[in-house]
């Protein structure tokens, strides 16, 4: 998608396949929305009147070839209430607007944004939504269908403005774009299935993208490499399946060289069966979307290199498959993880941490000023927060305000939820230093209680995103977040 910010003095004379008109909650089109009513002698107006629009935040209108303009047709854009439009009602008034301009089959659309205020968030965020959803609405799932929609046609939006725009307008809308391919990557491989999207796949996908960006560098680990460094509790969980497993290494350069960098981890789980503590057969397709994580830290990493900020940032992607055989890890198996702490691992199905704990452990080796890892690690936190809002945990909590802020300014949000020590016994083993579960109590805090185990010493966080990196129901599919929150904080740091 092209995106570009213009100056627009008659929007009645804009050449386009599609104007975007935003109309507030009455009806009423002020200042260059006027403007185009008048031009094209009420029509739109009598229009709105006829159709009793009324302006909702969600609500659309279409009309074709008024006289006097030379748009090919004009799309009433509701937004509520004057004064009263909030961060929510921006992104469902433009998300409808999309969907209605996408269908009409234009090749191009302008959307004017002259007036339009949204309560506590500036011009530039604005903006930046209209670059993230401008994207993010042409997503579709195709590769396995035989008869897939055809390909988007919508390829060129414009934002026109009254008066000449800053900047730093034209970087948010920029940086909006990139936010939302990075969502994309995600969902693609978070909706690709299991049999297609492995380990090896993912780690296919990571050097690509390290040769499409000369800022990235990707290095990856097979299973005999890992096995030397000693990435036991990583390896039990691969033990059980075909599949090798991998660590995925990739690294954003756009600092000085020996600056340190920022450490993104994440779960790479590309099908969760449980192991030998097999999962009910429910809803288990949906453990094909185990991997979000890794997508989440990919789709970030692809953002970063389209916007090309000046830090530098490593991810670490633990990848491998959860299955099930005769040479699968038991309940009751200890292992050793990369730090020399041994673990029984009572359950098989909390993998996530055991693959984690040895990423976190080979991140440390790059002195990051901050590690954050990312996982779909616990129903319990779907229990707790459900899908709005990503648990947050973290030792440190100045990092957790910075991501609770990027959350916020992005929409994507998180909710900071405890570390603290009194949790911890939970995890007590009679035959190791840890165990891998912690009962039936407070799920999500006793597996980041795990995580905190392998940071000490770090600035670390952990975002479990089980809620909220895929919907369910009519409209399964992997979500992209929290791309949006990773490449705020990521930002705020440059
Ligand atoms: N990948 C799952 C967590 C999950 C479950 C995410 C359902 C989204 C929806 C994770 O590996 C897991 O199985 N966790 C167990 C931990 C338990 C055995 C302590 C869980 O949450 O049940
Ligand atoms: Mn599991
Ligand atoms: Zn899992």
């Amino acid at each position: 998608m092209q995106l570009s910010l213009k100056t627009v003095t008659d929007p009645a004379a804009l050449r386009t396949g599609c104007l975007v008109l935003p109309v507030t909650e009455g009806g009423s089109m002020q200042g260059a929305a006027g403007l185009v009513d008048r031009a094209c002698g009420l029509r739109l107006s009598k229009l709105i009147a006829a159709e009793h629009f009324t302006g909702a935040a969600g609500r659309t209108l279409i009309a074709h070839a008024l006289p006097g303009l030379a748009a090919a047709r004009v799309v009433l854009m509701g937004v509520g209430k004057a004064g009263a439009l909030d961060a929510g009602g921006w992104r469902k008034s433009l998300s409808a607007a999309l969907g209605l301009v996408r269908s009409t089959g234009t090749t191009d659309a302008v959307l004017l944004a002259d007036g339009l205020d949204v309560k506590d968030r500036d011009q530039a965020w604005l903006l930046r939504q209209v670059g993230i959803l401008s994207e993010t609405s042409g997503y579709r799932y195709s590769r396995t269908l035989s008869k897939p929609e055809p390909a988007a046609r919508l390829a060129r939006i414009a934002v026109a403005l009254a008066t000449k725009p800053a900047r730093a307008l034209s970087a948010a809308l920029v940086e909006g774009g990139a936010i939302g391919r990075g969502m994309n990557l995600a969902r693609e491989l978070g909706n690709t299935p299991p049999n297609i999207c492995t380990p090896t796949h993912l780690a296919d996908q990571a050097r690509a993208l390290a040769r499409r960006h000369t800022r990235l560098r990707c290095r990856v680990l097979d299973e005999k490499q890992m096995f030397a460094l000693g990435m036991h509790s990583l390896l039990s969980v691969s033990a059980g399946t075909r599949e090798p497993a991998r660590l995925i290494v990739l690294e954003y350069r756009g600092g000085t060289k020996d600056e340190r960098p920022y450490a993104l981890v994440g779960k790479g789980i590309t099908f969760d069966s449980g192991g030998i503590s097999l999962k009910p057969g429910a809803a288990m397709d949906e453990m094909k979307f185990d991997m979000c994580g890794a997508a989440s830290v990919l789709g970030t990493m692809q953002a970063l290199a389209e916007t090309a900020p000046a830090l530098n940032v490593v991810a670490v992607v633990a990848a491998c498959e959860n299955m099930p055989s005769g040479s699968a890890t038991r309940p009751g198996d200890v292992v050793k993880s990369m730090a020399g702490i041994t673990i029984e691992i009572l359950n098989t199905d909390a993998e996530g941490r055991l693959i984690l704990c040895d990423a976190i452990t080979y991140a440390k080796r790059f002195k990051p000023r901050s590690i954050v890892d990312i996982a779909t690690l616990t129903g319990a936190c779907v229990v707790a927060l459900g899908k709005h809002a990503s648990g947050l945990f973290s030792n440190d909590d100045a990092l957790a305000a910075e991501l609770l802020a990027a959350g916020n300014e992005a929409h994507d949000r998180a909710w900071h939820m405890p570390v603290w020590d009194d949790y911890q016994e939970q995890l007590k083993s009679n035959f190791a230093d840890v165990a891998n579960i912690g009962g039936p109590s407070a799920g999500s805090v006793t597996a980041a209680c795990f995580l905190s185990r392998f940071a000490t010493g770090e600035k670390w966080a952990h975002l479990d995103i089980a809620g909220t990196a895929w919907e369910q129901g009519a409209a399964k599919g992997a979500t992209g977040r929290p791309v949006g929150l990773l490449l705020r904080y990521l930002l705020a740091q440059a």
